[in-house]
């Protein structure tokens, strides 16, 4: 007779628990790094440069020195001094703390003051004095690699020009000869334009350094803590167990909290020579400007197809625009991060793509913007040039992927770059996402309002993504290996808390986490404390970005709970006075297999881990874990949109959007759908109103927040979520895939696709993102493509 607890009413796996943390957001009560204030704190900031490639002449800083509530100005040559003007970035290359020769962005660091408060601080880099002879401006790649360029990166003695790295990956001479069969080349050109995370929260730090025990304590805006500590050890020469990261509460990362940035190591080394504690708040312009970007890559591609629709092959040439210093952390085998999983939901023979990377007066950029290294530019191009594809056959857009597929049989998959697909079922989340839109009625509808002069259109996005970086045998930064943890400690009274090595930042993993342990020892979820962020107390892990979270530490997490409840079974078996063989788990409890009836729940052997073990058994209920995955995890998505495009105007409007989303076992079903969600509006965002670029002389346009929309329920459509495909994950022990960024990552091609099909007939291949009003109008009426690429009029 089972007296297993019900996994739902514990909070366990598939319950929508809400979410623990907001009941200290929405009171207000949240721990942000602004938020603390030390005793003798001090307050620093930068002074940036207004000019994108210049020489610095000279600095004068005796105006600042001299206000009154001035504590330090700090400069490149006295960073220099102690070897610090340079720090080692997370893509092996190395980045200014503060310029010394040059300014090579606009926005770049140059100086910074501590102060009694920000605004003494913010008067007193208005009184520095740079003098800047200004050089040529390079902002794109063709003008980076163009004869005669200026070398932006004259201060690396083996850097000749303005390329990083020439990458290249997948089968040439394969993919030569599907081209040479192929029936019909279908070709495509475009620019995804660089992109701001913008969160909400700006980064920050607050370092406190301390002589009398040598500790330095760093609160901090980052998304992966050990990771900084790391950093710091290296580039301070500190050493690394006198280092304690904390990071509070994180107000939205999305990637832009992932790199080393200026401010926090000037905050430090101000309070190790002041030492008193010394808070730096970036402003939302700095924000905005300087820290890190993502995308910004020209695409390329050309698929080789057969007149019935097979693809055959695909060649794909990236050039990327990383800015003034190749910062953004990739996994280190892999140059242009995993743009090499495009085409993997399709079974493609052969393919190859080709990666350039080049130096640019900009601010670094690259990182990985809710987005599992450069995926959400694969996903991109990928089902931007389905799209093409399936026109240029003349074929059907759904019919076309549905044949191309990998097909529910042919698990695992690999792809022609050498990825393991293992499991999924794309036709039928097609099929799901095709009947919610009511694909058939629509076309009907569509041909309808043509001979009306209404542009109806509709476009679809599928793909899978590789998340959960990594295993430890290809994935590393900076030759640490990717893998992640956990730490649970089960107190006597059955209580517990979890650490990770991750860190949330939003996407509620003080919630979820709980449930993994109570899906797997019984205990309810709200029993379990969750604690992330602090070096001094979590164990070692690679941090949170790339929707690694669930993949990696939520796998430690069940994996820790298994350790436990091993454990905690030789107590059950002391307990009952039977051997361990003898015992039987059901949810929360032990019991003996021949009589059901005598059992001990999980609480009453925790209680015995401390009071009444076993002779020769170590006391306590505690464990750690550290996970290395076998392979990535392979959700797939599908989002459908329905438009309206406005020739008049080139005003588009969303009719309905549907979203499948198969992202394995959801552990908390109503927090996958808000990150669903959250990535869709992200997406929206991109596609139709996030305008920030560059012009020629590299003034940063739109780095404000009215060129910068941020969408508000006002603006975003209203969203349909399909939640009926479930493909557990094969190798992950709770069957889980990521799923936080998908959305972000798969939507903005539904939403151009859905644009440019409500243009058919026109010849309109492509228009870049953002689609302005004023480039879709452009587009309709002279019947071209527009490009978005930089640099762009500053009245643009
Ligand atoms: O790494 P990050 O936390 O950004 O992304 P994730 O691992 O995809 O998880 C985002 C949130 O969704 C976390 O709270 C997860 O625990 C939750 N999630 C879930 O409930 N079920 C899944 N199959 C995947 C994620």
């Amino acid at each position: 007779m089972s007296q297993a607890l019900d996994e739902i009413k514990i909070g366990g796996l598939g319950a929508s628990r809400k979410r623990v943390e907001d009941s200290r957001f929405i009171r207000g009560k949240g721990n942000y790094t602004d938020d603390i204030t030390l005793p003798g704190m001090l307050h620093m900031e930068i002074l940036r440069s207004p000019l994108a490639h210049a020489r610095i002449k000279s600095i004068d800083t005796s105006k600042a020195w001299d206000i009154p509530g001035v504590h330090l100005v700090l400069t490149g040559e006295m960073m220099a001094t102690r070897n610090l003007a340079w720090m080692p970035t997370l893509s092996y290359d190395t980045q200014a703390v503060l310029a010394t020769d040059k300014v090579r962005f606009q926005g770049q660091e140059v100086a910074c003051v501590i102060a009694d408060d920000p605004y003494i601080a913010k008067d007193a880099c208005e009184a520095i004095d740079v003098d800047y002879e200004p050089l040529p401006v390079i902002v794109n790649p063709r003008q980076a690699v163009a004869e005669g360029a200026p070398v932006i990166r004259d201060d690396k003695e083996s850097q000749a020009g303005n390329v990083i790295y020439d990458w290249e990956v997948g089968d040439k001479a394969g993919t030569d000869r599907a081209f040479e069969q192929a029936d019909v080349i279908s070709k495509l050109q475009l620019h995804y334009p660089r992109s701001h995370p913008s969160p909400i929260e700006c980064c920050g730090s607050i370092a406190d350094f301390n002589r009398a025990t040598s500790k330095l304590t760093v609160y901090m805006t980052t998304q992966a803590p050990h990771i900084i500590r790391a950093a710091v050890a290296l580039v301070a020469e500190l050493p690394e167990h006198m280092i304690r990261i904390i990071s509070p509460d994180i107000g939205g990362g999305f990637g832009n909290k992932v790199p080393v940035y200026p401010g926090y190591v000037c905050s430090i080394l101000a309070s190790i020579l002041l030492e008193r504690p010394v808070k730096w708040i970036e402003d939302k312009s700095g924000n905005l400007i300087s820290t890190g970007f993502a995308r910004d890559v020209y695409l390329d591609g050309e698929m080789a197809l057969r007149r019935d629709g097979k693809i055959l092959g695909v060649r794909i040439h990236t050039d990327a625009d990383h800015g003034a210093f190749f910062s953004d952390a990739q996994p280190s085998k892999f140059k242009i991060g995993l743009m090499h999983s495009a085409f993997a939901a399709y079974d493609i023979p052969a393919a190859h793509l080709t990666a350039r990377g080049t130096y640019s007066n900009k601010a670094p950029g690259g990182v990985a913007y809710r987005c599992s290294f450069r995926v959400t530019e694969a996903m991109f191009f990928q089902e931007r040039m389905v799209q093409a594809a399936a026109d240029d056959l003349g074929m059907d857009q759904a019919a076309f992927r549905r044949m191309n597929f990998v097909r529910d049989e042919d698990f695992p998959h690999r792809t022609p770059f050498g990825f393991l697909l293992d499991s999924g079922q794309y036709a039928k989340c097609l099929d799901v996402g095709l009947k919610a839109i009511d694909y058939q009625e629509f076309r009907r509808e569509q041909a309808e309002a043509r001979k009306r002069g209404r542009l109806l259109g509709l476009g679809i996005s599928t793909m899978t993504e590789p998340l959960g970086a990594g295993n430890s045998r290809e994935y590393d930064i900076l030759g640490i290996k990717m893998f992640d943890s956990a730490d649970l400690k089960v107190h006597m009274t059955g209580k517990a808390i979890l650490r990770t090595g991750a860190k949330t930042q939003g996407q509620g993993h003080e919630t979820t986490w709980a449930q993994i342990v109570a899906h797997e020892l019984g205990i309810p979820a709200e029993d379990v404390v969750v604690e992330e962020g602090d070096t001094d107390t979590a164990p070692f892990g690679m941090g949170t970005y790339a929707s690694r979270s669930t993949p990696v530490a939520g796998a430690a997490v069940a994996m820790v709970s298994r350790k436990i409840r091993a454990k905690a079974r030789r107590l059950a078996a002391h307990l009952l006075e039977v051997s361990e063989e003898d015992v039987e788990w059901e949810l929360g409890r032990f019991y003996v297999r021949s009589a059901p009836d005598r059992g001990v729940t999980i609480q009453e052997c925790a209680m015995a881990a401390y009071s009444n073990m076993p002779d020769g058994m170590e006391p306590g209920l505690e464990n750690t874990a550290y996970y290395d995955p076998p392979n990535l995890t392979w959700p797939f998505a599908c989002y459908i949109v329905t438009v309206e495009v406005d020739p008049e105007t080139g005003v588009w409007d969303v009719l309905k959007m549907v979203a499948v989303d198969d992202c394995g076992v959801r552990i908390n079903p109503m927090i996958v759908e808000g990150q669903i969600m959250g990535g869709l509006t992200e997406a929206y965002a991109m596609a139709n109103m996030q305008f920030i670029t560059f012009d020629a002389d590299g003034n940063c346009v739109g780095s404000n927040y009215m060129d910068y929309l941020l969408p508000s329920a006002w603006e975003t459509p209203g969203f349909e979520l399909h939640s009926e495909v479930v493909t557990p994950c094969p190798h992950h022990p709770i069957g889980a895939k990521g799923i936080g960024e998908c959305a972000a990552v798969g939507g903005p091609a539904a939403f151009v696709n859905a644009v440019l099909d409500a243009l058919s007939g026109t010849g309109v291949r492509n228009i870049d993102m953002p689609l302005l009003p004023d480039r879709v109008w452009e587009a309709i009426t002279y019947r071209r493509d527009v490009s978005g690429a930089p640099p762009v009029r500053s009245d643009d």
